[in-house]
């Protein structure tokens, strides 16, 4: 199969960013050119460390691994250990990990590959907060062009939010950047709450994960049980949603997907519905 996509994973890992990431990995369809960590469901001393266990774990220490900003644009950071566990990816024991963290920054990796990269090749698939996406657009308007599209996990519609009434996790924690990139003018494919919702791990298909036997499906499984509590709690569900892989699924089988073209804005003014992602023509 040949490669249709080359991507630039942006990521807060978190157990369903570690899950989108393997599932990039595994795709042939896919080439992931770096992944860059960035502050969200836990700080970046703690994500970008995860990315190198994550890459470790599916033994793919050829990818590179970034660290990008470690906090927010204007706001402070706000974290998310009560889901994903104080270090972010609660629930196996993985190893520390020994690859190295790459000293070029991750915002600059950025910048730098869509500026050697033919124009239009590189995919930027976002999986938190939208700090680093934002910085390399300012800091190199001139990339804007040059990127195919931004595929990222972010917003709701109907949905509403997760981490207030009123946003979604992602946004809510840097308005300010997603903001920006929502107004970059660079197309963008946006996996909201209202379709994460829909794609739910169940009892049944954690438990073909556990019994396939090879330590990336059991540390899956792991991951999952110890993610999903908190969604079933609240949700009442079996299962819980899988927020992060939708979006390289998006890539990888578009036809499992239906969307309509929507003006997106971000609240940043308003500290009731902060980062609410207010949607045009859903
Ligand atoms: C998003 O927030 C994080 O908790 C998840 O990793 C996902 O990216 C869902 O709102
Ligand atoms: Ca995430």
């Amino acid at each position: 199969m040949s490669i249709e996509h080359r991507i630039i994973i942006d990521t807060d890992p978190g157990q369903d960013d570690a899950v989108a990431i393997l599932l990039a990995l595994a795709s042939p369809e896919i080439e992931v050119l770096g992944i860059v960590a960035v502050a969200g469901n836990v700080p970046l001393h703690h994500t970008e460390k995860n990315v190198r266990k994550i890459l470790e774990l599916a033994g793919r220490t050829d990818v590179k691994a970034f660290a990008g900003a470690s906090r927010p644009l204007l706001r402070p950071l706000v974290t998310a250990e009560y889901v994903h566990g104080k270090t972010g990816l609660d629930g196996p024991d993985l190893p520390e990990p020994e690859m190295a963290l790459q000293v070029q920054d991750g915002v600059d990796f950025i910048i730098e590959t869509l500026r050697r990269e033919p124009s239009g090749s590189v995919t930027l698939c976002p999986l938190g907060p939208l700090t680093n996406i934002a910085l390399a657009l300012i800091r190199a308007p001139d990339i804007a062009p040059r990127i195919r599209q931004i595929v990222l996990m972010g917003g709701g519609c109907f949905e509403g939010g997760n981490v207030t009434p009123a946003a979604e996790f992602n946004i809510y924690v840097d308005p300010h950047a997603a903001a920006t990139v929502f107004q970059s003018g660079v197309p963008i494919t946006v996996m909201p709450l209202d379709m994460t919702h829909k794609a739910l791990t169940t009892r049944a298909r954690v438990e073909r994960f556990r019994t396939a036997g090879t330590p990336v499906m059991s540390a899956v499984a792991a991951w999952i049980d110890y993610f999903e509590r908190f969604d079933e709690h609240k949700y009442g569900t079996d299962g819980g949603p899988l927020h992060d892989p939708t979006v390289i699924a998006w890539l990888i089988k578009p036809e499992l997907f239906q969307g309509r073209d929507c003006n997106v804005e971000i609240e940043t003014m308003s500290e009731l519905t902060m980062g609410m992602t207010v949607i045009g023509g859903a």
